[in-house]
């Protein structure tokens, strides 16, 4: 019967030591020492002992039960050391690895060119106004002294929501909206998204930045303009540059002209870039015409004022030597990082 018991714990305690998780020890200390378990079981068996032989039978089993509480008890803590390492190696940091790098973003070229413009002009007495993107017919033409039938009205370059509501070709709607909203002298900036049916590519695209201005006061000439504009250019692409008016058409003014800078690249003398003309084109303008000083209640005899428009993206590409207007819209941070 002893040599049974001395089986028993020799067999548990090999398994003991085998075993390899908390949670199996739990099971081997039920399967051995728990009140179904086998030492016990044995003990049970005292009663076919012959009595003579029961007090060496039942220290025989206590000695069991102590070598095989302390191997459970060995055991243990050496798995919960190991559990314990592997958990430690686990959750370590490195310390020495370097910090996640944050980007930061920048601000768009396009909205930088907006806002350098608009200081310029806030700096000569301007105020910065925005107006809606779906315009009315009126307003977007008509009262821009453009009737319906003229060529700038065609389907092909306008985008009509309803026969009387379009998305604006031009922030000149603004020109008529803010003399209607304020008594002269007004004197505003106005960016904005324009829209135009355009098929995309470098030089195009349906959707595109203009900035629009509009001084109307008592006495106001084109010497104001001429003025006005060549300090404008100074201000934004360096006191270097040369300026020069050409006579040309807009409906809303009347003379008109469009105005050129003296060439980026070479100066004026004529380049692959200026196409030897020495001079690169950048805006409209003109004096506010008649009709358009009407159409927004001023008395044209009393009242005289000149207004400019100018593409946002060109300007800003000409500056930067952008050569491709995609580039504005994909937002690659490569490209925006250049600025
Ligand atoms: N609205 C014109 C365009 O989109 C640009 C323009 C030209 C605006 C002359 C003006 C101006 O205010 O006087 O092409």
């Amino acid at each position: 019967m002893a040599s049974q018991v001395d089986v028993l714990a020799e067999k548990a305690l090999a398994e003991i030591s085998a075993c390899a998780d908390v949670d199996q020890m739990e099971d081997l200390k039920v399967k051995y020492l728990g009140k179904k378990g086998e030492l016990t079981a044995l003990l049970r068996r005292m009663g076919s002992i012959a009595p003579a032989d029961r007090p060496a039978f039942g220290q025989a089993v206590n000695d069991a039960k102590a070598k095989i509480e302390a191997g459970i008890e060995h055991r243990s803590k050496l798995l919960l050391k190991a559990s314990r390492e592997a958990q430690f190696r686990r959750e370590a940091v490195d310390v020495t690895l370097p910090g996640r790098v944050r980007r930061l973003g920048k601000v768009h070229p396009i909205t930088k060119g907006f806002q350098d413009i608009c200081d310029i002009f806030v700096r000569m007495g301007y105020s910065v106004v925005e107006g809606p993107e779906i315009e009315t017919d009126f307003y977007n033409f008509t009262a821009l002294n453009t009737p319906p039938f003229h060529p700038a009205r065609d389907v092909q370059d306008t985008f009509y929501i309803t026969e009387n509501i379009l998305l604006r070709t031009q922030t000149s709607p603004q020109q008529v909206r803010q003399m209607e909203a304020q008594e002269p002298p007004v004197r505003v900036v106005v960016p904005g998204l324009v829209y135009r049916r355009d098929q995309v590519d470098a030089t195009h695209s349906p959707v595109f930045h203009q900035l629009e201005g509009l001084y109307v006061d008592k006495g106001v000439t084109f010497a104001h303009l001429k003025g006005s504009l060549e300090v404008f250019i100074k201000a934004f692409y360096g006191e270097d540059k040369r300026v020069r008016f050409r006579p040309h058409y807009f409906p809303f003014t009347e003379p008109s002209a469009e105005m050129d800078v003296s060439c980026f690249a070479c100066g004026g003398k004529g380049c692959r870039i200026c196409k030897g003309e020495g001079w690169i084109e950048i805006l409209g303008s003109g004096m506010v015409h008649p009709n358009v000083l009407r159409m927004a209640g001023y008395d044209p005899d009393v009242y005289s004022g000149f207004a400019f428009g100018m593409g946002i993206d060109r300007i800003v590409s000409l500056k930067y030597g952008v050569d491709d207007l995609r580039l504005y819209f994909e937002n690659d941070v490569r490209f925006l990082e250049a600025f």
